[in-house]
């Protein structure tokens, strides 16, 4: 039986943990610390409140004492770290607020986690600090380079990319330093519920649901590995059971597809799904789909990101190998099952598109 901290747990990844874990690990105890940021959303992890395992604690990862405390009160041992600022384009406008989070934050708690764990002067607790990091870490790829491996040097192209190596390179000093029992897992893109809509697949399925144009940047060529967000928690579940101290694992999805395939794809499922139900067309009566007319016929290409990486791709034999991890859901589903979430939980992402990400931060850090 395990006792964990979830850090991020409102947001996208971190709130699909919740319900994958608890769903397979009902004895657990799982405490889930989230800020609430404009991307973190109490709705996404209501379902385990109902859990007798589960407690949800707003705060911040920052917060050294909150989190010794919660720690050593709930005599947790493990800690699965997921909160972060996630948004690359985000991180372009305000580099400092990336900073802050993601390696102050991911620094605090591996101070607590040294603190409680490691005190000198009792042995060691039983303990697990699993740190999720993404792909990001290790730049781009030309289109015939051999993918990411765990090997591969890092090279950080965006202010979020550099933030999750320097916290990936923290976590991987404080093993070799202190001898903290870490993982590392460098996953590709996730998709599916609960994914705040400024993420590609959630903000295309939205934009047609309420008429409006579906931003492509540059030529829409720009190739991701996609991996359906399930998936990802099973392999971090895998990586908890079977993961060696102090290593890294990295987890992809098996599918490369262009920016422009993947919205294609998005565009065919939706309009199968509208032809499938006539009261779609009632429920969404701007959507292009409604009127039987192509989805695709929302594509609006707009100028490129700055710096946008042009290829990622992951090897992850690794992964398949030391922990007899696979995912298993293909695209065509997981886009699917996807679609049909935000149709079915229109207030979920009509609520968190109320939010607006610029007030946020002008409140939280006004001097940035
Ligand atoms: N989304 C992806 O495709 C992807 C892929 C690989 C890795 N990752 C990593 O997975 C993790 C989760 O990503 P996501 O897409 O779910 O992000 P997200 O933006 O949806 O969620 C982040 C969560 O962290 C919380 N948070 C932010 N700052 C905090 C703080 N200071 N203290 C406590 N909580 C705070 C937010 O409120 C939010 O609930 C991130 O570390 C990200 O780098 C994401």
């Amino acid at each position: 039986m395990r006792r964990l901290l979830v850090t991020g747990a409102a947001g996208f990844i971190g709130s699909n943990f919740v319900h994958y874990w608890l769903g397979r690990h009902p004895d657990d105890r799982l405490v889930a610390l989230d800020a609430l940021t404009y991307a973190g959303n109490r709705e996404s992890f209501e379902a385990a409140t109902l859990q007798r395992g589960f407690r949800f604690v707003h705060g911040d990862i920052r917060d050294l004492d909150l989190v010794i405390s919660l720690l050593t009160e709930e005599r947790l041992d493990t800690i699965v770290h997921f909160a972060a600022e996630s948004h690359v384009d985000r991180s372009i406008a305000r580099p400092d607020v990336f900073l802050d989070v993601n390696i102050v934050g991911t620094h605090r708690l591996l101070q607590a986690a040294r603190t409680v764990w490691l005190d000198p002067k009792g042995s060691p607790a039983k303990h697990r600090f699993h740190h999720v990091s993404t792909d990001e870490v290790y730049g781009d790829l030309g289109p015939d380079d051999a993918p990411f491996s765990e090997t591969t040097p890092f090279r950080p192209n965006s202010p979020y990319a550099a933030s999750k190596a320097a916290a990936d390179h923290l976590v991987r000093a404080y093993h070799r330093t202190y001898g903290l029992e870490t993982a590392i897992s460098n996953c590709s893109n996730n998709y599916g519920p609960y994914q705040y809509p400024e993420k590609l697949i959630p903000l295309c399925v939205v934009n047609l649901l309420q008429g409006k144009d579906i931003p492509v940047y540059g030529d829409g060529k720009n190739v991701r590995d996609w991996m359906y967000v399930e998936d990802h928690c099973a392999g971090i579940e895998r990586t908890l059971e079977r993961g060696q101290p102090g290593r890294t694992y990295n987890l992809g999805g098996n599918c490369e597809r262009d920016n422009l395939t993947l919205i294609g794809t998005l565009c065919k499922t939706l309009d199968e799904v509208f032809a499938g139900d006539p009261d779609l067309a009632v429920r969404y009566p701007a959507a292009l789909a409604a009127g039987g007319r192509p989805s695709a016929h929302a594509i609006s290409f707009v100028s490129d990101r700055p710096g946008h990486d042009r290829r990622y791709a992951v090897d992850a034999r690794r992964a398949a190998k030391e922990l007899g991890y696979e995912p298993t859901t293909d695209l065509s589903a997981g886009l699917r099952k996807t679609v049909h979430w935000y149709l079915e939980n229109e207030p979920w992402w009509r609520g968190v598109m109320g939010v607006s990400y610029d007030d946020w931060v002008r409140e939280q850090y006004p001097d940035s």
